[in-house]
């Protein structure tokens, strides 16, 4: 087993319950939006083959990861009545946005179980190409133009499952406007509504500013990619001490060299 292997099962084994929540602020209503308002851009067969998406895929192996991922997250998330996850690593380019797609495509896969995806990651936000889909609205619109939360959400295809993209890069302010109020009300209004769906949050990763924790009281839990090889142990062990008093359900080791371990995932 290599260092990177070592060192996550090593930090699964030390794991400590995260800080109690910060409960969202009452100060403004939650306004539910209209799903009826949801575009539907359906994601066409072989670009979620070539962007590796498990609803276009037919290797069983990989499927059957994600699937073992979504049942442990949803175990977690519902034993503790979480509905907010944020997805996030040390370092850059591991497949935090992959990770995130697919997760979310697993649980809406689950029939019981809806899931939002919003692209949290203002500073290289990917979720869109991922899905190969151009969207007309995005995250920033919402922050900085106050467009309607329900202009932002598309439908990719798959029942069960929306997205809330973010199409235009920008790195400046991007804490700022993680850490408002705006974005408070989002995290809330994608709550309130129906008790089953989870929301989940594809975020920059941890070490290249202070998004991450900025955007932290927010979330109920996180999960950690790392990718087999390239994954720093020393950036790894700084990003567990970061996120020390927050609930760290596990970490995905994304593209593993192990053989016939495409995705493992420690818990
Ligand atoms: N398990 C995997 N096997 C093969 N390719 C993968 C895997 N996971 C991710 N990739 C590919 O690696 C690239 C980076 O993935 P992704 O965009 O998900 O990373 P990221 O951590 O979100 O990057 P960023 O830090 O830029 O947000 C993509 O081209 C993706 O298709
Ligand atoms: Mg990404």
């Amino acid at each position: 087993m290599d260092r990177i292997s070592k060192a996550v099962e090593l930090a699964a084994e030390k794991r400590q319950p995260g800080k109690p929540k910060k409960p969202l602020s009452r100060s403004e209503s939650a306004q539910p939006f209209e799903y009826t308002k949801t575009r539907r851009i359906v994601v066409q067969p072989e670009v979620m083959r070539e962007n590796r998406l498990i609803a276009g895929s037919d290797q069983q192996i990989i499927i059957d990861a994600y699937k073992l991922l979504r049942t442990r997250v949803l175990h977690r998330m519902q034993q503790n009545n979480w509905r907010t996850l944020g997805i996030t690593s040390p370092g850059a380019n591991v497949g935090k946005t992959l990770t995130s797609v697919n997760l979310a495509i697993s649980i809406a896969m689950k029939h019981e179980n809806t899931v939002v995806l919003v692209d949290a990651d203002l500073r290289r936000p990917s979720v869109h190409k991922c899905l190969g889909i151009e969207p007309e609205h995005g995250l920033l619109d919402y922050l900085e133009d106050d467009i309607p939360i329900d202009q932002m959400l598309i439908n990719p295809g798959i029942d069960g499952f929306v997205v809330i993209p973010s199409h235009n890069h920008s790195h400046a302010r991007s804490s700022e406007r993680l850490s408002s109020t705006k974005m408070e009300r989002l995290v809330r209004e994608l709550t309130a509504r129906y008790p089953d769906r989870l929301v989940l949050f594809d975020l920059p990763p941890i070490l290249v500013g202070d998004d991450v924790e900025a955007f932290s009281p927010y979330l109920d839990a996180f999960l950690l990619v790392v990718e087999d090889g390239k994954t720093d142990i020393v950036e790894y062990a700084k990003t567990i001490e970061i996120l020390e008093h927050e609930d760290v359900l596990g970490t995905v080791l994304n593209k593993s060299n192990e053989p016939g371990h495409g995705y493992d995932y420690y818990y």
